[in-house]
């Protein structure tokens, strides 16, 4: 089949590459025209393991094209999937703009059936306003249908996630529609679930909020185990033991970030606002995030009573192991509140460092895990890469002026290291 992406990001370029991997021939296309150079040279816009080979084999096969004019796609291609951004506004709503744009560029270059999919995260009805538009635009005697089919992708293991889904959803209007969007997955072998357009949108909205839940709900408990004394672990075995709840998505630490679940929190509270209806519990899941950061500052004040010139080394910056991305993550808040606090800051993670650098210039960067523990007062764990689990903690300890760690991914056994002389704090447990 010949499928159109607009929007060369995250969510755009791996669905890309999954299809063209499927067999189909994907035009690419993105209005930032240095990353369509980029592109085409084979050199990618963000680091997502595999995904380079993927895309780069398939421009050999002649499978995956990118331009920056929609109006080729359009031609050549029968679906048309919308994967563009859509960026939190200061209210928590989401800005549809790009989306609104797009629908508007196809509807006026249609000459035929298309079948527009969107793929960005968007609350419910927007399918509903890009099928008004496009009508509005779109020449007189061209049919063409709108469908929903949001993206369960994680970063990190995206490529994994597209090309293994737990389901995939369509929410479609018409039978010809579902059809084509049946065909084009089968390849996929997954399980289909096929909604009316408005509930697949909040399916996409509500998973997100769930997780985003789940996480909220497992480090409040771990609070409330710091307070008595219990272990989050332990807890989190035996909540999670119960297949109504299991075990994902449990895991405490320093709180969710990337540039989905805090989008998508607000977005969903916002849209639910906006319907009336006061979403309080996700409210209250935003709230226990971002205390979650400050807690980790405090965590490190308790242990150094003032931090004014003290060397604090952070290792991981990214919001998440595996990726190079730092939108919204805690150790953004967590630096911004030791710098205010006076702290000298060193830093090292394995691929976000370039990215960190354009928001805090003026910190030191490390070239591993030792070199930013070296001299330290005090080290925090914000991100859990698993180079940092396997650090040789003799060397770690002699390096450090006091070896200290406030682990806020718990990756240590707190056994071990507190018998290879470390004071150490974690998440949860005693
Ligand atoms: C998330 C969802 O997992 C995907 O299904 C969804 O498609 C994607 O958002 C999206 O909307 O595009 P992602 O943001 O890439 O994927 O990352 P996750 O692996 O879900 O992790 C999100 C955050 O939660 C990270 O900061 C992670 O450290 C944190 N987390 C995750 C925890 O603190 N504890 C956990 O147990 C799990």
């Amino acid at each position: 089949m010949k499928i159109g992406i607009i929007g060369c990001g995250h969510v755009g370029l791996v669905t890309a590459a999954c299809f063209a991997q499927k067999g189909n021939s994907v035009f690419c296309v993105d209005n930032d025209e240095q990353r369509i150079n980029m592109l085409r040279a084979g050199r990618m816009p963000f680091y997502e393991p595999g995904l380079e080979d993927m895309i780069l084999t398939n421009i050999r096969n002649r499978r995956i094209v990118f331009s920056t004019r929609i109006k080729d796609a359009v031609n050549t291609c029968e679906a048309l999937f919308i994967s563009v951004s859509t960026p939190s506004m200061p209210s928590g709503a989401l800005d549809l703009s790009a989306v609104e744009h797009v629908s508007r560029e196809i509807a006026v270059n249609m000459r035929s059936y298309k079948l527009i999919v969107e793929k960005s995260t968007v609350p419910v009805r927007t399918c509903d306003k890009v099928h008004q538009t496009i009508k509005k635009y779109v020449p007189r005697g061209v049919s063409f249908d709108v469908a929903s089919n949001p993206e369960f992708l994680r970063e990190g293991s995206a490529i994994y996630d597209s090309m293994n889904p737990d389901r995939i959803v369509i929410g479609v209007s018409s039978k010809r529609a579902e059809n084509i969007l049946k065909r084009l997955y089968k390849p996929f072998k997954a399980r289909i679930i096929t909604t009316d357009i408005k509930s697949a949108e909040l399916i996409k909205h509500a998973s997100n909020s769930f997780l985003a839940m789940k996480i909220s709900f497992i480090n409040a408990v771990a609070n409330v185990c710091e307070l008595a004394d219990a272990n989050i672990d332990e807890v989190a075995y035996g909540i999670g033991m119960d297949n109504r709840i299991g075990h994902a998505f449990l895991k405490a630490g320093t709180g969710y970030g990337g540039s989905c679940f805090p989008k998508d929190v607000s977005g969903f509270i916002a849209i639910a606002d906006s319907l009336g209806y006061n979403f309080g519990i996700l409210k209250e899941v935003q709230k226990t995030n971002l205390l979650q950061r400050q807690y980790m500052v405090r965590k490190i004040e308790s242990e150094l009573w003032i931090v004014s010139n003290k060397t604090i080394g952070i290792l991981g910056l990214a919001f998440k192991p595996d990726t190079d991305d730092i939108r919204e993550a805690p150790a953004l808040d967590v630096i911004k509140m030791l710098l205010e606090k006076g702290a000298k800051i060193k830093a090292y993670d394995p691929k976000a460092m370039e990215n960190v650098k354009k928001v805090f210039p003026d910190i030191t960067y490390c070239k591993n895990a030792y070199e930013t523990a070296d001299k330290a007062d005090c080290v925090a764990v914000l991100t859990e890469w698993k180079e940092f689990a396997g650090m040789n903690l003799k060397k770690l300890k002699n390096i450090m002026s006091h070896p200290t760690i406030i682990d806020g991914r718990n990756i240590f056994d707190p056994a071990k290291i507190r018998k290879a002389g470390f004071t150490y704090h974690s998440v949860g447990r005693p």
